[in-house]
Order: structure tokens, then C-alpha cells, then sequence
């Protein structure tokens, strides 16, 4: 039986039913995105009449889906029947400067979504939950689906690392920065601006570099970055005196991250260095939301989260050696890697 004099935060189900809240909440978010609520929003407080109206809504129903997510702190009613965002909740606004919005939009996206729901099977056979869920690996999949491939890639440049990894390593010293497994190139981008003497490599498969044109150009950084297709399980492109690697390690299990590692290396002469960014576990204060990153590297792509140790046991194998840990923050950390 229940104390009634006990807070939820003292109850013992309270993490549970958190978790079950959270799931429930995950829905109504999305409902608000898809509805075009959220964008109202944007410039300030709209009342319900007005919301339910711009949504084709009706205002009682919308109401059912606002009250939890005003109850949840992501917007505020700041008067009778008038809705604000609250500062967390201007993070699912289209410019958030985090992209949160865009990564929160592609994990909740069709099979993006529906993998998790084989996580089980996925435990049991050893096979990844999004290749259970799809018949196919994430990225011959997004090769094929345009849609889902457009989902990815714009969560993957809005929320690109780009500000830890400049804050972690100073790069105006470096003549060329190749970029492997760089996306579209927001991070290069990113490098670039801020390292006027440099030059950029962004490497990664053919159907996603077909796709980083414009970006490069917006960033006005196109005349001063060679853009080279490629598979880095093949190799990677010689000449850089910086390699950086951002959230990519963190998706391939041990036997093919060394794989990739070995590729760099004999791409890497003895004085260049190798820039690892990604989210590391930490075993003796494991962060809730690292662990959540962690499990969905596993959910798409079979890769476990590792501690700083274990990759360093994984350069070694490849020949390489780690100098230095940056911590960020959020758990996300840029590792210095240089040849044995
Ligand atoms: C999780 S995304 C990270 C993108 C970017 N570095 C960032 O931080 O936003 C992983 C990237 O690795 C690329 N990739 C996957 N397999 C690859 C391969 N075999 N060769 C080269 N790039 C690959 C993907 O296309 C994708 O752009």
C-alpha cells in the first residue's frame, strides 16, 4: 500500500512509471510536430481556438494531446487557454540549433521507429534490430529510400558535432582536414569556417556525398573542400596531416571498427593525427541519456557502447595509439589518436 504522505519521486514505481509516461509522451510530441502546432508556436503564445483552427483540429481533442505535454514542461499554459513553448520545448522548433527537432523526428519515423520494437529478437539472434525490422543494413537501406535517407542525413547535419570537436582540438594549425564517414559535410563545413588556411576532404559512400553539394556551398566552403566517394572498408583517402571520425566508430562492432582503424592508419603518415568524436560510456557513472545513444547504435546498426579503455584496446589492434581524452559534454568526447 501507498503512504499517501510519500511524493511520486519516493515511490518506488517512479522510475517505471516515468518510463511508461515517456513512451506515451513520445507520441504526443510527434502528434504536435505533425499537427503543425509546434510551428504556431514559433513566434509566441496562440490560444487553442486558434491553434485547433490552423490544424484542422478539433480544439477539445487537441487540448487531450496538450495538457500532457504542458504537464511534461515543453509548453506552458501561460494564461487560460493560451499555449506558449516553454525553453525546452523551442528545441522541436525547425532552426533549433541542436537539432533535436530533426533527430528526435527521424527516431520516431516509420522503421526508424519500428526497429526498436525487435529489440528482443535482436538480443537473441545476434542479427541488428533494424536489419530484423527491414531485411537490410541502415545504410544499403537509406541508399534505396531517398525519404528515409533525407530524414537521416538532415538529423545527422543538425545535430553534427562540429562544436566538439573545435572546442576539444585546435585544427588552425592543420593544412589538410579529411572528414571519413563525414556525412554531408556539416562538420568539414563547420572545421572549415573556422580554419580559413585549411583544406577539406569529405569523405563518405557515393549516394551520400551525391547529396552534399549544397550544403557545402550554403557554408560557402565548396572551393575549399574536395568531396571523394568511397568505402572505408576498401580505404580512405591519403594526405591529411588531421583525420576526424565523429559518430561513426561508435556505429560497427569491434571486428569491423578495427577494420576501418587499419584503413586510416596506413592512409595516415607518422605525424598525422586521427580525431575520434562520439558518445563514450563511462562505467562508474553511467549517464541515462549516453546509455539511451549507446542502445541505439545497437538497435540500428548491432554496435555495443564502449568506455575509453575498450577503444583504446581497439587501437591498439589497429596500430594505433591513444594520446588524449577530451570530455565534452553530454557524454560526447573527442580521442586524440596517433600512429604506434
Ligand atoms: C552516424 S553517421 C555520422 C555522420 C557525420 N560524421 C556526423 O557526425 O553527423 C555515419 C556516417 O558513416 C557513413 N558510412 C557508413 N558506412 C560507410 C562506409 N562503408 N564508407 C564510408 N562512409 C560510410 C554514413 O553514410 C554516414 O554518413
Amino acid at each position: 500500500m501507498l503512504d499517501r504522505g510519500t511524493t511520486p519521486h519516493e515511490r518506488t514505481e517512479a522510475p517505471l512509471a516515468e518510463i511508461v509516461s515517456a513512451a506515451m509522451l513520445l507520441h504526443a510530441v510527434s502528434a504536435l510536430l505533425e499537427l503543425g502546432v509546434v510551428e504556431r508556436l514559433k513566434e509566441g503564445p496562440r490560444d487553442l481556438r486558434e491553434l485547433a483552427l490552423g490544424s484542422g483540429a478539433h480544439e477539445e481533442r487537441l487540448l487531450a494531446v496538450l495538457r500532457p505535454v504542458a504537464a511534461a514542461g515543453l509548453v506552458h499554459e501561460s494564461a487560460p487557454g493560451t499555449f506558449e513553448l516553454t525553453p525546452a520545448g523551442r528545441h522541436l522548433r525547425r532552426d533549433d540549433p541542436l537539432g533535436l527537432r530533426d533527430l528526435f523526428r527521424m527516431c520516431t519515423h516509420g522503421d526508424f521507429f519500428q526497429a526498436w520494437t525487435r529489440l528482443a529478437r535482436s538480443v537473441e539472434s545476434g542479427r541488428t534490430a533494424f536489419e530484423l525490422q527491414t531485411g537490410s543494413d541502415l545504410f544499403l537501406y537509406l541508399a534505396e529510400r531517398p525519404e528515409e535517407a533525407e530524414l537521416f542525413h538532415r538529423a545527422m547535419n543538425a545535430s553534427a558535432p562540429a562544436d566538439v570537436l573545435l572546442e576539444a582540438a585546435d585544427l588552425s594549425g592543420a593544412r589538410v582536414v579529411a572528414d571519413l564517414g563525414g556525412g554531408e559535410g556539416a562538420t568539414i563545413a563547420a572545421v572549415l569556417r573556422a580554419c580559413p588556411a585549411s583544406t577539406g576532404v569529405l569523405f563518405d559512400l557515393p549516394d551520400v556525398v551525391a547529396g552534399a553539394g549544397p550544403l557545402l556551398r550554403r557554408e560557402q566552403v565548396a572551393d575549399r573542400c574536395d568531396v571523394v566517394a568511397g568505402d572505408f572498408f576498401d580505404g580512405v583517402p591519403d594526405g591529411a596531416d588531421v583525420y576526424v571520425m565523429a559518430r561513426v566508430l561508435q556505429n560497427w562492432p569491434p571486428e569491423e571498427a578495427v577494420r576501418i582503424l587499419r584503413n586510416v592508419r596506413a592512409a595516415m603518415s607518422g605525424t598525422s593525427r586521427l580525431l575520434v568524436v562520439g558518445h563514450l560510456s563511462e562505467s562508474t557513472r553511467p549517464s541515462p541519456f549516453v546509455e539511451a545513444i549507446g542502445l541505439s547504435m545497437f538497435v540500428l546498426y548491432g554496435a555495443v557502447s564502449r568506455t575509453s579503455e575498450q577503444y583504446e584496446a581497439l587501437f591498439a589492434e589497429a596500430g594505433l595509439a591513444l594520446s588524449r581524452t577530451h570530455r565534452v559534454r553530454d557524454g560526447e568526447s573527442v580521442m586524440d589518436v596517433r600512429r604506434a
